[in-house]
């Protein structure tokens, strides 16, 4: 039997009395966008932060591969291949593209006494990675991270992550800040690292954005899950109404005056 990658059980989050997430079942296979919807507040941000070890459980299991494990701390969780990219892709304007691809993992080149940072082999496997994805504007390892593009960021920190190894890939609103354009980039990205057998974990706040690539949906409300589908067995309208909480479009309704512009706009939403 093929295990799913990861998978949660029955996974409770409490900080001191506040309840956060409620028993969470959910798994995610190799190969697979699973798109993790739901309003502000929802629990989004918490449950990856579960997956990342960043927080523990406060009940349940985490799998990997079928089998139970738990992380101290987030290093635990990046060396089993979990890597979280962060929203404007976590990197340091003033570095290079090639130094901060080895950020923590760099190539050293013998030299006499002394070890030196291996400056080009660094920038063309930084290069080389990035351009793989299909970012072929990024051809200078010298180039400094500061000069790029919001999409051409995340799309070197998701190249970086696949590079050295992740299984799984934790992208928590990778498009929120992007234009059109760039927010396509990052998708092609996203279809590109299934394509290459990695699970893919994509939060987003855009239906359009998630049902363009996501295979598996599951919308948290209030901490708990709401709802767990494949891609094709719910419509874009109720997609839209559950990661709105399922009440937004309602409650818009009751606050509208009948004779203002905005409520035929929001009857027209409904
Ligand atoms: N360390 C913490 N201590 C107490 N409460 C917390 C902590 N972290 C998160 N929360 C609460 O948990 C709830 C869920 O927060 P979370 O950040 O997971 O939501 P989210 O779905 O990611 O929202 P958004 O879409 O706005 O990013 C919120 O009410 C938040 O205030
Ligand atoms: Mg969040």
């Amino acid at each position: 039997m093929v295990h799913p990658v990861l998978e949660l059980k029955n996974v409770n989050k409490s900080f001191g009395p506040i309840d956060v997430l409620h028993d969470i079942s959910l798994s995610v296979k190799a190969g697979e966008v699973l798109c993790l919807l739901g309003d502000n507040g929802a629990g989004k941000s918490t449950l990856i932060k579960t997956l990342a070890g960043v927080h523990k459980p406060s009940s349940g299991t985490i799998k990997m591969d079928g089998e139970t494990i738990t992380f101290d701390k987030p290093k635990d969780a990046a060396d089993r291949g979990i890597a979280t990219v962060h929203q404007f892709g976590g990197t340091f304007p003033l570095m290079s593209i090639g130094r901060s691809f080895f950020v923590g993992v760099e190539p050293v080149k013998k030299f006499g006494p002394f070890k030196v940072f291996d400056r080009k082999t660094a920038n063309e496997t930084a290069v080389k990675a990035v351009q793989s994805f299909g970012i072929t504007r990024i051809d200078d390892g010298d180039r400094l991270i500061g000069g790029l593009s919001g999409g051409e960021r995340q799309a070197l920190a998701i190249a970086r992550a696949v590079h050295f190894g992740a299984r799984v890939l934790i992208l928590d609103e990778p498009t929120a800040a992007l234009g059109v354009k760039q927010a396509s980039h990052v998708l092609r990205i996203v279809m590109e690292a299934k394509k290459r057998g990695i699970a893919v974990i994509f939060i987003t706040h855009q239906v359009t954005h998630a049902m363009a690539v996501g295979d598996h949906f599951a919308v948290l409300i209030r901490g708990a899950l709401a709802a767990n589908f494949m891609r094709g067995e719910r419509s874009r309208e109720e997609i839209t109404d559950l990661m709105a909480g399922g009440e937004a479009l309602a409650d818009l309704d009751d606050h509208m005056e009948p004779s203002s512009n905005q409520s035929a706009a929001a009857a027209s939403l409904a």
